[in-house]
């Protein structure tokens, strides 16, 4: 049986695909349909200091392969997590990674204190890339100099691994990378949601409340693997790649482009079981090829004498 298991910044996981924030609330919707004890790690719904309510409908659309979203980042705030949603992650055998937003750098911060000392908490996962809010978000994932400084400051207040996930809205996403790593970050998540829209024709109004939204599922894959592959190649630290992930080949994909591990997202919303299928996958695939350890994989692309426009980038 090939290796699955790898270390994160210290953090041991028992396989290299975690479900993404956003599309497994806090880890106790899908019980019923998969054991999330079976993946290598939960990354919570977005989590702010205060309560939210988000965006007004209509905030998700489907598209051509893909889905798009304008939730704002609801959730039920740092406090009643605690209170009513990490017990049951405590009891679950998998990493928790709790993911983080934030209107400034100061709530960043807080919520990251409040979490800091809690036992079920394994590691953050900052997001400083959601294409819903006027507030935080893309203001701050479209800055190099911003993400730097978020990263320092929340570097400075923990030592468990610390993630900070790109926005896919910039043009050299290599340099983002780059500045979370100088910064002391642990890793990178590539990518979030690509900035959509749709337009219902028969009205000229726009599909969602907030006219844009971010879009997700089959459509982007290729895009993500583009940006995994840049971020990789611009970075020693690890690069979580996320993008259109729905079955095993997507995710080998994403391996041997350079990310040390993958997300699902929108795959959940149609089988939560999605993501334990990817790794029983990866699992099989590394047995069938004769491939010890699931590592083997990571950045084996065999790109021959071809190159990319993204060499220049780098
Ligand atoms: O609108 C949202 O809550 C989306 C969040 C994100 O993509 O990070």
């Amino acid at each position: 049986m090939a290796l699955t298991s790898f270390r994160l910044a210290g953090l041991e996981l028992k396989n290299r695909v975690l479900v993404a924030s956003g599309t497994y609330g806090y880890g106790d919707d899908c019980l019923e349909t998969a054991d999330p004890g079976k993946l290598g790690g939960i990354i919570t719904k977005s989590l702010s200091l205060k309560p939210r309510i988000g965006n007004p409908p209509v905030r998700i659309a489907e598209t051509a392969g893909g889905m798009l979203n304008s939730i704002g980042l609801a959730n039920i705030g740092v406090h009643r997590f605690l209170s009513e949603k990490l017990p049951f992650l405590r009891s679950v055998d998998t990493a928790v990674i709790a993911n983080i937003a934030a209107s400034t750098i100061e709530e960043y911060c807080e919520v990251l204190r409040i979490l800091e000392g809690e036992d079920g908490i394994d590691g953050f996962e900052i997001n400083v890339s959601c294409p819903n809010v006027r507030e935080g978000g893309l203001i701050f994932g479209t800055d190099c100099a911003a993400v730097a400084e978020i990263t320092r400051r929340l570097r400075a207040l923990t030592k468990k691994p610390l993630l900070v996930k790109l926005t896919p809205n910039v043009t050299r996403i290599g340099e983002f990378a780059r500045a979370v790593e100088a910064e002391g970050g642990d890793a990178v998540s590539v990518m979030n949601t690509l900035i959509g829209m749709a337009i219902d024709i028969k009205t000229r109004k726009p599909v969602l409340s907030t006219v844009t939204g971010g879009l997700s599922g089959p459509a982007i894959k290729p895009v993500a693997l583009a940006k995994v592959y840049e971020a990789a190649r611009a970075v020693r630290i690890p690069v979580i790649g996320i993008g259109g992930i729905t079955n095993a080949s997507d995710a080998l994909e994403f391996l041997i482009a350079g990310a040390t591990a993958v997300q699902v997202g929108t795959a959940n919303f149609i089988d939560p079981a999605a993501g334990i299928k990817v790794a029983e996958g990866i699992a099989r695939y590394c047995d069938e090829n004769g491939i010890p350890d699931v590592a083997d994989l990571v950045g084996s692309l065999d790109a021959g004498s071809g190159t990319s426009v993204l060499d220049s980038w780098l």
